[in-house]
């Protein structure tokens, strides 16, 4: 019998790259446009697992329900796990993820952000649109020899770092774990939050959102940093206390900001709003600055990257019916002891 997988969040674009994937056809899958909340796991009765996304809820009282439903299974279709009680799951259901779908998407997203925003080509475009030709206020800088920090150099900050270089930017490297090799085959340095902060006009967001990282850009790391910084995140909303961020941007403290995430983007981001007010005051307040793009977490959404995704899931759920444990398992027999509850222990 064909196990029963109901997916959440889900939109036109996975629904057509999961229909094209090889190895659909063994699976009974249902599509729900809701998202996965402490309301809807009801839908989940009778399921065998459920495909999940970055703003499905999945708390310890999902994760209860979801086994009292039968569900043994949460495939996420991404990497970042945050949403997950991942701890609370151990024993009872067992998570699996797409750990790199194409870290090539995001890093370019990021640099589309950053030249957007240096150029003021989004301000550009819609002055030609009304016909207003017009370049005074739209003065940007060389990238070329500017110093920039990448925070969390995994497989994104990585490919990211590969592009600042190729911009011929001074590129300045923090994570928690060194990979000296990879530093010096690039002629990058890695530095000390402190160092990046004095001595960036960029700077990119590529680290998981975890305690130690949550607002990471906070009020006291905001005055440490140069005036005018230009700050990217394609990572996770929370990294930014966004509040501090606005006080930044209102005193010219931080001259630009590119934000594909957002910390309450869950109640917005991936649904159309337009025929409504926006009644979050902080997220209307981001919107007013011309020198902020907010984008609403897409910079994944590239062909190769869907077409990754719902391949790897497809086999990660192949690996999880067949009995195995596979190395996209998030916890339980992870492979490299990188999983979380390892990681706590
Ligand atoms: P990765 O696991 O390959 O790299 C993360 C790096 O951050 C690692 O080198 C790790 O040592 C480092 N790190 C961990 N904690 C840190 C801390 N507190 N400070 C500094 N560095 C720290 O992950 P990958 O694939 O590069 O993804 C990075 C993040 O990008 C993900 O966690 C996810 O939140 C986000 N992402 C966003 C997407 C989007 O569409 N906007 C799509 C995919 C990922």
């Amino acid at each position: 019998m064909k196990k029963k997988v109901a997916f959440f969040d889900t939109k036109p674009y996975d629904r057509r790259s999961f229909d094209a994937a090889e190895g659909s056809s063994e699976y009974e899958i249902e599509y729900f446009e809701t998202r996965l909340t402490e309301r809807s796991v009801a839908l989940t009765k009778g399921f065998d697992a459920v495909c999940a996304f970055v703003n499905d809820e999945i708390s310890a009282t999902v994760i209860d329900k979801l086994y009292e439903n039968g569900v043994r299974l949460i495939a996420m279709r991404c990497a970042g796990y945050n949403n997950v009680d991942v701890c609370h799951a151990v024993e009872r259901i067992r998570i699996v993820r797409v750990p790199a779908y194409s870290p090539y998407a995001v890093a370019e997203h990021a640099l589309a952000l950053l030249m957007t925003l240096n150029r003021k080509i989004h301000r550009a475009h819609l002055r030609t649109r009304d016909s207003n030709f017009s370049i005074v206020g739209l003065v940007g800088v060389d990238m070329f020899g500017k110093t920039v920090g990448v925070i969390g150099a995994g497989k994104i900050g990585k490919i990211m770092t590969d592009i600042l270089c190729g911009l011929g930017m001074n590129v300045l490297v923090y994570d928690k774990y060194q990979d000296q090799k990879w530093a010096e085959s690039k002629g990058v340095r890695y530095a000390s939050l402190d160092e990046i902060y004095a001595e960036s006009q960029v700077i990119t967001l590529h680290c998981p959102l975890t305690e130690e990282s949550h607002h990471l850009v906070n009020k006291e790391s905001i005055e440490k940093m140069r005036d005018g910084v230009m700050i990217i995140n394609t990572s996770r909303g929370p990294l930014i206390d966004t509040k501090a961020l606005i006080k930044g941007l209102k005193s010219g403290k931080i001259g630009a900001a590119g934000l594909d995430v957002y910390e309450e983007e869950a109640d917005y981001f991936f649904e159309d709003y337009s025929e409504e007010i926006v009644t979050d005051d902080v997220l209307a307040r981001l919107l007013t600055f011309n020198n902020v793009i907010v984008t609403s977490h897409q910079a994944f959404l590239t062909e190769e990257a869907l077409a990754n995704i719902s391949r790897t899931t497809f086999s990660n759920m192949d690996t999880y019916f067949a009995g195995q444990h596979g190395p996209n398992e998030i916890c339980g027999n992870c492979e490299d002891g990188n999983c979380v509850r390892h990681q706590n222990r």
